[in-house]
């Protein structure tokens, strides 16, 4: 099996060409979540500053919880799709009531949380605790579906590609591992002109293989 190298091919890259960003900076769940959501659907470069404020303004689970609904989408004001502050406020509330104010450390109790799902879940727990659990946002269904030159569009191959997440995974290094691989998606392995020349897994990719990278990953409409 070539497990092992590609893992540790992914983790050496991260090591050398890995973004310093604020929340990996911090192993705080809340902080972490909040960062989870913000990036959702709105782009690190944006985030950054939001991220930082939020913290300022709103430094713990009990903090936001206590909040004003005005105050928490003022401090929203600028990113957009305002049901993901609701969310995190409406959840903050939820933390404080049922678990005390400390953010739960179990996949099912945290999938429950309004806002967060399977990909949001398994970065939190990635990121905070080093749980070994998978994520699948968009650029990484990009990077899978590249590795393994999938034929139809993502979408109709969820299962396949989680399954692939979750086989890839590094047991060991799950934090680095989940943040390497947004990272080879949104630097490297990019919709347009993917720098394959200085990926890590260059000589595993499938696509690569085929010279079938700018084909790939296939798109929903057509
Ligand atoms: N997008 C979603 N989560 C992210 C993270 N932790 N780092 C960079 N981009 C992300």
């Amino acid at each position: 099996s070539q497990l092992p190298e590609l893992r540790r091919s992914l983790l050496n890259w991260y090591a050398e060409a890995g973004r310093d960003l604020p929340w990996r900076r911090t192993r705080d769940p809340y902080a972490i979540w909040v960062s989870e959501i913000m990036l959702q659907q709105t782009q690190v470069k944006t985030v950054i500053p939001y991220f930082e404020r939020w913290l300022e303004q709103f430094p713990t689970i009990a903090s936001l919880a206590d909040a004003e609904q005005q105050q928490v989408l003022k401090a929203w004001q600028g990113l957009g799709y305002y049901a993901r502050a609701r969310n995190l406020h409406r959840a903050a509330q939820l933390i404080v009531q049922d678990y005390g104010g400390t953010f739960p450390t179990d996949f099912e109790t945290v999938i429950e949380l309004p806002g967060i799902g399977r990909t949001t879940a398994g970065g939190i727990l990635s990121a905070a605790y080093n749980q070994p659990v998978a994520i699948l946002d968009g650029n990484v269904k990009r990077v899978l579906a590249r590795m393994i030159a999938l034929e139809v569009p993502p979408k109709r191959a969820i299962g396949l590609l989680w399954q692939v997440s979750t086989t890839l995974l590094d047991p060991i290094h799950s934090r680095d591992f989940n943040q390497a691989l947004m990272d080879l998606g949104a630097t490297l392995c990019t919709p347009k002109n993917p720098a394959c020349l200085l990926c890590p897994w260059q000589t595993h990719c499938r696509a690569n293989q085929l010279n079938m990278q700018s084909e790939l990953p296939i798109s929903e409409n057509r």
